[in-house]
């Protein structure tokens, strides 16, 4: 489980400030929910966490480390990024989860990898099965497994369920959620939607124009009578159509 800390951050991007004043921590264990409207900052934020983008000013600290005090690789073993569609390589499901492993010199065991599908919900009779043949949900869960096969104690999730159905999005939210009460996992879990945010986050940031709006849970943040009228209006966007 890894904390992470983030003061001050600015970035930007094709010469426009994407991200400002951003300022944060997550506790080791948590699982932060990002919500925002679409161009508020929420990938751009995810990806500053494994330096897949250069930040202008501010610091980012990983279990008290500047980020840019590790190699890249070391960053991208503990922290997993998972993205809205993955893509599965030719060869079956074993292949596509021993990937990475293979790639940082470590071959991984049938039965590690048969543990790794079980760490991510994945039903186990899909190991020698060509991931091409995968659902959409199911190719999420092996996009899962094969981040786990790292070991990460960081999870970055950019909307890992927005190109997905209802019921596969159910599965998805489920094998994260379970996940995160058995491994020893911090996430990040950025979504489009309210109705997710309320079924998996205890914390909610919501973004706005690259700020922090407000940091806080979802029943306060919506709360008719406390809540903040941005958050709602939001909300109200969602429910609109956004997303449920
Ligand atoms: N490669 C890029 N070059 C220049 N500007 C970019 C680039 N990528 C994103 N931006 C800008 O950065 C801002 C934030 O984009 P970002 O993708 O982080 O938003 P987002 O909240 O993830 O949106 P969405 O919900 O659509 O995924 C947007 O104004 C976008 O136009
Ligand atoms: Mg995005």
């Amino acid at each position: 489980m890894s904390t992470l800390s983030i003061r001050q951050l600015r970035l930007r991007r094709g010469g426009k400030t994407v991200l400002r004043d951003i300022s944060l921590k997550v506790a080791a264990g948590e699982l932060l929910v990002v919500i925002g409207r679409s161009g508020s900052g929420k990938s751009s934020l995810l990806r500053c966490i494994n330096r897949l983008n250069d930040i202008e000013a501010g610091a980012i600290r990983l279990d008290g480390r500047d980020i840019t005090e590790l190699s890249v690789t070391q960053l991208r073993r503990t922290v997993g990024m998972l993205f809205q569609k993955s893509t599965a390589f030719e060869g079956t499901v074993a292949d596509n989860i021993g990937y990475g492993a293979r790639l940082h010199g470590q071959n991984l065991s049938r039965a590690a990898i048969l543990e790794l599908m079980a760490q991510a919900s994945l039903e186990a009779e899909l190991v020698d099965e060509p991931a091409e043949k995968l659902s959409g949900g199911q190719e999420q869960r092996l996009a899962i497994a094969r981040a786990l096969a790292l070991s990460p104690s960081l999870l970055l999730l950019d909307e890992p369920t927005s190109a997905l159905d209802p019921i596969a999005t159910k599965s998805v939210e489920a094998a994260l959620l379970r996940l995160r009460s058995e491994a020893n996992l911090t996430m990040i879990w950025v979504s489009h939607s309210i109705g997710q945010a309320r079924r998996v986050g205890s914390r909610v940031l919501l973004l706005e124009e690259g700020r922090v709006l407000r940091v806080d849970s979802v029943d306060n943040m919506l709360n008719p009578e406390t809540g903040d009228a941005r958050a709602l209006a939001f909300a109200g966007g969602d429910e609109a159509g956004l997303q449920a």
